[in-house]
């Protein structure tokens, strides 16, 4: 029995009672601490989740359930890059882009994963003509920017990272080459893509 639903049996069984002023009391003090306890459990499981993905990136593993993070936007690169993309962020990111909280929060992942740009000749068939394009196999690598302020002081506090066929690119010069691009944003904490709403 939960202890909303104790406080409203109090509630209940005292209602006749000279006592109810104090049971309504009780009851209102025990729904507040157990609506704190919820919240403050919540937040404890976003933060956790966020430990867990940081630490498993900075391992050189792919954090575990990244492929579920929520939708910020989608690119399309040419030339040689030649791929169809789609940035995600863990709930720490997603909920600072849609208050527009900046800099970035401690905890904030963002991942870019990318794939073949293809014609597809199925949906084609069925548009009658050729203007169909979709993902096909996964290309480019899965990169990561992970924001820990102390951790990664000198790379404007973001860690980056970036797996090919889920192992982690250990090039150090390659990884430098990520913040020496994304330095072209600073003023917008070194993030490019914007919310899609
Ligand atoms: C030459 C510039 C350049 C380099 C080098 C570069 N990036 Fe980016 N990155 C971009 C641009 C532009 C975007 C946004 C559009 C897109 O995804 O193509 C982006 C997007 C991202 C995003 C999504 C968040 C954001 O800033 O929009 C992540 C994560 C990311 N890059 C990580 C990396 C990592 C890790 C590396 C190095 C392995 C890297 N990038 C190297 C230019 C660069």
């Amino acid at each position: 029995m939960s202890i909303r639903t104790i406080s409203t049996s109090l509630v209940g069984l005292c209602n006749q009672s000279e006592d109810f002023g104090v049971m309504k009391r009780i009851a209102f003090v025990l729904v507040a601490v157990a609506t704190v306890a919820g919240v403050v459990a919540s937040i404890a499981a976003v933060s956790q989740h966020a430990d867990e993905a940081a630490a498993a990136i900075s391992a050189g593993k792919l954090p575990p359930g990244y492929r579920d993070w929520r939708l910020i936007s989608v690119a399309r690169e040419e030339g040689e890059l030649d791929d169809i993309r789609a940035v995600l962020g863990n709930d720490v990111a997603i909920k600072a882009y849609r208050a527009e909280t900046r800099p970035f929060p401690e905890g904030t992942i963002i991942a870019r994963l990318a794939w073949r740009y293809v014609a597809s000749e199925e949906n084609n068939r069925a548009f009658g003509k050729t203007q169909s394009f979709v993902a096909g196999a996964p290309k480019n690598g899965v990169q990561f920017m992970v924001k820990d302020s102390t951790k990664y002081a000198s790379t404007g506090g973001w860690g980056y990272s970036q797996f090919d066929d889920g192992k982690p690119l250990t090039d150090q010069a390659a990884l430098q080459n990520c913040f020496d691009c994304h330095q072209a944003f600073k003023d917008r904490d070194f993030v490019f893509t914007h919310y899609a709403p």
